[in-house]
C-alpha cells in the first residue's frame, strides 16, 4: 500500500551534521523524497504537533528542544513507508533502540533521539499539514518503485 509518512531531524541531528547520513538510510530503503524543507520550528507548530503529549513531564523540555534550531521537514512516500519509516528510525528511547536503527546508531537520549516519525497514515496526514501546503509535496516518478513489490 503506498503511503506518506511525515518525518524531521531534529536540532541534535542538524547540528551533528548528520542529515545526509539520515537521508541516505530512507533512500537506500527505496523512499521517496516528495517534500523537504529547513526551518526553525515555530513554538505554536511545535505545541500542534505534539498536542497529544501536551500536560506531560516531559512536554516543556521537548518543545523547547525541538524550536531551539533549525531542522529539516519532509516526506516520504512508499510501500507501507509508516511503518518501514518507524522501523528504520528504531525505539523512542535510544538505549532501547536496536542497533542498526537511527536511534540505535547514532542515539543515547531520548528528548535528543534525533527524529521524528509519524506513527500512523492519520497522524503523517496532520503532522504534514502543519508544516507543508498540499502544493508542496511533489509528485514524480521513481524508477526503482517497480522493485518495491511483488508485482510488475
Ligand atoms: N519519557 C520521556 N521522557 C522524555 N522525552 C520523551 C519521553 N517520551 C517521549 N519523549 C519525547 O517525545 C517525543 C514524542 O514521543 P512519542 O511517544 O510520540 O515517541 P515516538 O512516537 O517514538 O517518537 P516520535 O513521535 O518523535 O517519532 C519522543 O520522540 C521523545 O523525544
Ligand atoms: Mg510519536
Amino acid at each position: 500500500m503506498l503511503e506518506r509518512t511525515f518525518v524531521y531531524l531534529k536540532p541534535d541531528a542538524v547540528r551533528r551534521g548528520l542529515v545526509g547520513e539520515i537521508i541516505k538510510r530512507f533512500e537506500g530503503r527505496g523512499l521517496k523524497l516528495v517534500a523537504l524543507k529547513m526551518k526553525r520550528m515555530t513554538r505554536e507548530e511545535a505545541e500542534e504537533l505534539y498536542k497529544e503529549h501536551r500536560g506531560k513531564s516531559f512536554f516543556q523540555k521537548l518543545v523547547d528542544f525541538v524550536t531551539s534550531s533549525p531542522v529539516i521537514l519532509m516526506v516520504l512516500e512508499g510501500p507501507s513507508a509508516v511503518k518501514v519509516v518507524r522501523h528504520t528510525v528504531g525505539a523512542t528511547d535510544p538505549l532501547e533502540a536496536a542497533p542498526g536503527s537511527i536511534r540505535g546508531d547514532f542515539g543515547v537520549n531520548v528528548t535528543k533521539n534525533l527524529i521524528h516519525a509519524s506513527d500512523s497514515v492519520e497522524s503523517a496526514q496532520r503532522e504534514m499539514s502543519i508544516f507543508f501546503r498540499d502544493m508542496e509535496i511533489e509528485d514524480y516518478p521513481l524508477p526503482i518503485e517497480k522493485d518495491l513489490v511483488l508485482e510488475g
